[in-house]
């Protein structure tokens, strides 16, 4: 049987990523300038460019990224956000957008950096504050699925209303999953292990800030050290952000930590294989993060292996995807009032 295959047109291919990388850096630039902010109610280029004090010919092409991605539209030479990006445009998605925008360009950058460098290696080992609170501020994204994801899970909600609920978020980042957790649960307790010393003095700030410093605690500790029953109601783990041997050691500890019948979450990185070139994306993403893209066949096995049950994957939402586990309900944990952990080298 003949089959005709098409050469791939690599300089077509290399073009096409070049475009979408420009259009990227107009999409940020629109963000970053406050020209997004703008665009709630008709207005002309000329009048941004006045307002936001740019040059003229600057704000049009700005713009006209927006206008070819189907954000903006134009009458009689005004400009207005489309229903379909108001979502995106205001609010709290707003944040989260820009800062996932804000993150890509930050973490893209310093890939370039260090690859020229011949230093580009596999580890979230990011000191600088903007690329730590952009990538943290990304999992506002959290509240939203888990406005869908949380209430599914057997039992959960009710625990997490109860009086001395409380939540292991491991790698806390700069604290956005448990602020957001604690804001939605008045009784919600948490505690955030985190090995990273500039997130946790950022994270240690914004939970200040936020007035939830009483409730949420940053622990200089990783997932492997984690060492103690504690019975907490629900845990999380961002998998793409630990090695493949820190996941595979945390988990079994994970689970000695939960209460009997508590949640684990893991979030990580879609794959869609579909899409070879996302595809592509999501892995080395998830390579240079730390843990390396899963699928979810193995996620489900190792989690189902270290004694999870009801081990389940929830759909993709913005290129996560979440998957839930239970610990077992006959194996109770012996009652601590703070974790303890192995004494760290
Ligand atoms: C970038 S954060 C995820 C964003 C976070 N949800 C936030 O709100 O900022 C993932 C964190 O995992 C931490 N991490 C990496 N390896 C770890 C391990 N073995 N145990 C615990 N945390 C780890 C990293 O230091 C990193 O800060």
């Amino acid at each position: 049987m003949n089959q005709v295959s098409r050469a791939p047109d690599i300089l077509d291919n290399i073009s096409r990523l070049s475009s979408a990388t420009w259009a990227y850096a107009g999409l940020s630039a629109c963000f970053e300038l406050g020209i997004v902010d703008e665009l709630g109610t008709p207005v002309t280029a000329g009048e941004l460019a006045e307002r936001l004090d740019l040059e003229r010919g600057l704000v049009e092409d700005l713009i006209g990224v927006l206008v070819a991605l189907g954000a903006v539209s134009e009458e009689a030479g005004a400009f207005v956000a489309t229903p379909e990006f108001e979502t995106f445009r205001s609010g709290s998605v707003a944040r989260v957008t820009q800062a996932g925008i804000r993150s890509d360009h930050l973490q893209t950058a310093e890939a370039l950096r260090r690859a020229r460098a011949g230093a580009l290696a596999p580890g979230w080992d990011h000191l600088d504050p903007d690329v730590l609170v952009a990538q943290g501020e990304t999992a506002g994204l959290f509240r939203l699925s888990a406005e869908h994801v949380l209430p599914s899970l057997d039992g959960l909600r009710d625990a997490l209303e109860r009086p001395g609920a409380t939540f292991l978020d491991v790698g806390a980042g700069v604290g956005v999953i448990s602020s957001e957790l604690c804001m939605v649960y008045p009784e919600l307790a948490a505690d955030c292990l985190e090995p990273n010393p500039a997130a946790r003095r950022l994270g240690r700030e914004r939970v200040r800030a936020a007035g939830l410093a009483e409730r949420i605690s940053f622990l200089p500790q990783t997932v492997e050290e984690l060492d103690a029953v504690h019975g907490y109601d629900l845990a999380v783990v961002p998998q793409p952000f630990l090695s493949p041997d820190a996941f595979g050691a945390g988990i079994p500890r994970v689970r000695r930590s939960l209460r009997a019948g508590g949640w684990l979450l893991v979030l990580a990185l879609d794959v869609p294989e579909s899409d070879p070139v996302s595809a592509a994306s999501s892995r080395i993403r998830a390579r240079l993060w730390g843990g390396g893209a899963v699928t979810a066949r193995e996620l489900l096995g190792q989690l189902s292996g270290c004694g999870f049950e009801e081990a389940h994957a929830h759909h993709p939402v913005g290129g996560y995807r979440m998957f839930a586990a239970r610990a077992p309900a006959g194996v109770e944990a012996a009652p601590a009032d703070r974790i303890r952990f192995t004494a760290r080298a």
